[in-house]
């Protein structure tokens, strides 16, 4: 499938408060041994008290922003892809736009847990379709343990903070522009069907008095295994989709940046794809899973590490809570 259309400029943030395996054994029964072995991570970032992820987004978007040779004047949409709002109204769109000092332009939140920045990906070329001059901030932001119960081993070992942004633009050579890379295709996908295995609680399904206390579904709620099983199938499955659609095959693709939600998860699909660890970019020992945020944090730290070389092909493959899931190639 020809493509005219592009991203332009990694930006990210992480908070500086980082959290160790060894941290977690004070809080929590577990060890750095059982979380490496069953996850592959080895720090988190928190986000400080007097931060939030729309402050986290604002970071990632004004560095994207830099990257990509713009200015907030520029832009002519925002979009945000969270699962952790800073609220349920406003949106957290808004409120990157206004610490931006962008006023006028569209903004809105895309709530599709992990699948988020690849959902914003295919949003934003819709948007490019209607809006040939558009040029769209698409920030992923996540403060996921504002919703950890540290009491959940299964859970407070896994989730950390952390935002990634970039800009969706038409392409007028239909050639990668400096400091980016065309969008070739998307794929996107949703089942409700098994909702109640992953929820982020603090919604208005929950109905609270004021002064009542917060219980357990106010919290992230995860049946691990069972999502450990899905996301295997599904990941595997999108790639091929993906991949087939536009006549390539695997061995056409360079390099796999796929949500970092569990090494073991990476790896099966890797192994399922043929695809070795030299074809397949990890950053979860440093991060954690960082929802929405984590493929964008990949895109920038691969970039930056120069793993990304001219006229490559990179398959981006997400799964998350919903069910979401989906897939994209990036040629850079
Ligand atoms: N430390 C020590 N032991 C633990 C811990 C811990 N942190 N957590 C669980 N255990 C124990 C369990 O109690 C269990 O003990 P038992 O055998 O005595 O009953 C044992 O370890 C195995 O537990 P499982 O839950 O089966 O462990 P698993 O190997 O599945 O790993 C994990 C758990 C890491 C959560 C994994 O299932 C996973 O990564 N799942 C996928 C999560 C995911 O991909 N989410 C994506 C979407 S996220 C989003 O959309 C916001």
């Amino acid at each position: 499938m020809t493509s005219h259309l592009s991203i332009q400029g990694f930006g990210a943030y992480v908070p500086a408060r980082r959290l160790s395996n060894a941290d977690l054994e004070r809080l929590v029964d577990t060890s750095d041994e059982w979380i490496v072995t069953r996850t592959g991570i080895r720090n988190r970032h928190v986000l400080a008290d007097d931060e939030s992820g729309a402050d986290a987004g604002t970071i990632a978007a004004r560095r994207a922003l830099e990257a990509a040779g713009l200015a907030p004047e520029d832009i002519t949409h925002v979009i945000t892809a969270t699962c952790t709002p800073d609220f349920l109204c406003p949106n957290t769109a808004c409120l990157i736009s206004a610490n931006l000092g962008i006023h006028g332009p569209m903004a809105f939140d895309l709530s599709s847990a992990c699948s988020g920045f690849v959902y914003g990906l295919e949003t934003a070329r819709g948007l490019v379709l209607a809006h040939p001059d558009a040029k769209i901030l698409l920030v992923s932001t996540e403060a996921l343990t504002r919703r950890i119960n540290w009491k959940d081993r299964g859970t407070s070992v896994v989730f950390g903070d952390g935002a990634g942004a970039t800009v969706v633009s038409a392409c007028a050579e239909g050639k990668a522009p400096a400091g980016g890379a065309l969008i070739e295709d998307v794929v996107c996908h949703a089942d409700g069907g098994q909702w109640k295995l992953l929820t982020v609680g603090g919604g208005t399904k929950q109905r609270y008095e004021a002064g009542d206390p917060v219980d357990e579904a106010f919290y992230i709620h995860m049946e691990g295994r069972e999502i450990y099983k899905n996301a295997v199938r599904t990941l595997t499955n999108v790639c091929h989709e993906i991949v087939e659609r536009n006549g390539y095959t695997l061995d056409d693709i360079d390099v796999l940046v796929p949500h970092q939600a569990n090494l073991r998860i990476i790896e099966a699909v890797g192994e399922r794809l043929g695809m070795g660890e030299d074809r397949v970019f990890v950053n979860i020992q440093d991060y954690g899973n960082t929802s929405a945020a984590s493929i964008p944090l990949a895109l920038n730290d691969a970039w930056r590490a120069g793993v990304f070389k001219p006229g490559m092909l990179a398959l981006l493959t997400t799964f998350g809570g919903g069910f979401t899931w989906g897939a994209a190639l990036l040629r850079f």
